[in-house]
């Protein structure tokens, strides 16, 4: 492929937000969002939440939006055009894209399997048991045991649909797929929400969410939890917003685009927040005790307390069911595509291999490796794993993005003046400010004061349950992991052929419509 070929692009601008808010909605706003937030103190959470997606995530997002559409390349090229020097930061998002990569897809999976579950209640009377023994299995932490069956069947299916996607290319393949996906989950997750609010006891669980518990906004992790969240939900920091923007056409309005995919992944996030913890509320008051009594902590909240919600329904719990599994698989599909999406197209960049054999080669070897956490000990590899990845992958790479960006190669008036020429909406100095102080700033001290934490008192389960060489190595290892991704890649010589490193390259002159 030389570079005189056009770079692939969005058949239409609808096109292109259906696919940008179908990689933001994922399994962050309907699986983690809440978890989180009820790890990080339930109301409390969301001040620090918002503050983080205004300060952080919209500013982060038109950011990546601009760098994509100017420079025109994935995360690798366009680090690369920026400045020589900047290339592995592409790469070091890669990394963190595959490693989320190959645990997202087994969470798809088990959505999958419950999905099918939910028709009948397969869970029976104690979801918790099933989901930890009958289901998973679950190993003791640092042991893998044996490969689990129910899980792997779905697993295998999630990569099919998600590569098969993904071999049709941008318009033919993403675009096509969230045309359908999107308004199937929209529709499909409010009659949930809908139902979930007019449950006996809901207004309980929306008490809970919202009542701000003002002692701890005080704990720095609570606001790294905030940060982390609006990264992994915008799908910002891990380079595939700056490789969706590259597909975009000359005149597409990036600041424009980039407030209604923020706020409508944020308000689907808020939604899904409001749906859970009414349904939580409800189960509080069947079970007749407090809300914090029956939520559980870390990633079983969806596997463990909405099975037994849906149990516990007055009717057609089959049918909701299937509508929330179905849901989170949905949403899950749309951003693993994405995920993948950003390291297709970077190896694309670089070594000049087809679609076709990069789908196969980097959508293969990232599946083979989510065959780890579909085993009775994966569970606890996906935790450790998606919190170290998260806190020190994504958080990282975004405040190393904005510092190099903004601080060392005082890209934001060119960028500001490449955004403001394309929309309606200028840019103004709330955004500079955003980006090269309040930015910098709060990411830098939280990150910091989590580093902190973390090594004073590694992560752990409530109990106390993973042994403190696990946590280190495997988390620790994660988050290096991806950064040696990152470095290894960089080293090897662009091989496309007439690639231009330097400058943007011509545009194509294509219109939206
Ligand atoms: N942004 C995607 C999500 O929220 C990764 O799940």
């Amino acid at each position: 492929m030389s570079e005189a070929a056009p770079r692939e692009q969005w058949g239409t601008r609808s096109g292109f937000l259906l696919a940008a808010i179908g990689s933001a909605i994922g399994l962050g706003n309907i699986w983690r969002f809440p978890y989180v937030a009820y790890d990080n103190g339930g109301g409390a959470f969301l001040l620090p939440y918002l503050i983080a997606l205004l300060t952080a995530g919209i500013p982060l997002l038109i950011l990546e939006y601009a760098l994509g559409h100017r420079y025109r390349g994935s995360a690798p090229l366009t680090f690369r055009r920026l400045h020589r020097r900047a290339e592995f930061l592409g790469w070091w998002q890669v990394g963190v894209c595959l490693l989320i990569a190959s645990y997202y897809a087994v969470v798809v999976a088990w959505a999958g399997a419950y999905t099918v579950y939910a028709v009948d209640g397969a869970w029976g009377d104690d979801p918790d048991a099933f989901f930890t023994g009958d289901f998973l299995a679950v190993a003791e932490a640092g042991t893998l045991g044996g490969l689990r069956w129910p899980v792997l069947l779905p697993l295998v299916l999630v990569w099919a649909v998600a590569l098969g996607v993904l071999v049709g290319g941008v318009k033919r393949g993403i675009e096509r797929a969230n045309r359908v996906m999107i308004p199937v989950l929209v529709l499909s997750f409010g009659a949930l929400v809908v139902r979930a609010v007019t449950l006996e006891g809901a207004t309980l669980g929306l008490d809970a969410l919202f009542t701000p518990d003002w002692g701890a906004m005080l704990d720095s992790s609570v606001w790294v939890a905030a940060f982390g969240q609006i990264f992994f939900s915008l799908s910002v920091g891990f380079a595939i917003m700056i490789t969706f923007a590259s597909y975009l056409p000359r005149d597409a309005d990036l600041t424009g685009n980039a407030f209604i995919a923020g706020f409508a992944n944020s308000s689907f996030e808020l939604l899904a927040g409001i749906g859970v913890f009414a349904a939580l509320g409800f189960l509080a008051t069947a079970a007749g005790t407090a809300v914090d009594e029956v939520a559980t902590e870390g990633v079983g909240l969806a596997f463990v307390v909405f099975p037994a919600v849906i149990s516990q329904m007055p009717g057609f719990n089959g049918f909701f069911g299937v509508l929330f599994f179905g849901s989170l698989v949905v949403a899950g599909l749309s951003s693993l595509i994405s995920i993948i999406e950003a390291s297709v197209s970077a190896v694309v960049d670089k070594f000049a291999l087809g679609r076709r054999r990069t789908v196969a080669l980097v959508g293969g070897g990232t599946a083979l490796v989510s065959l780890l956490y579909a085993t009775a000990g994966g569970v606890n590899l996906l935790d450790v794993v998606d919190n170290f990845v998260n806190l020190f992958g994504v958080a990282v790479v975004g405040l190393v993005e904005v510092v190099v960006v903004v601080w060392l190669l005082r890209q934001v008036e060119p960028l500001r003046r490449h955004a403001d020429g394309l929309s309606e909406v200028p840019l103004r100095r709330w955004w500079v400010l955003a980006l090269t102080v309040v930015t910098p700033l709060l990411l830098g001290l939280v990150t910091l004061d989590n580093l902190r934490a973390e090594l004073s008192a590694p992560y752990s389960t409530a109990d106390g349950t993973y042994p403190v060489g696990f946590v280190i190595g495997l988390g620790w290892g994660a988050a290096a992991l991806a950064l040696a991704i990152g470095l290894a890649l960089t080293l090897p010589a662009w091989r496309r052929p007439g690639v231009d490193l330097l400058a943007p390259p011509r545009r194509t002159e294509e219109t939206l419509t």
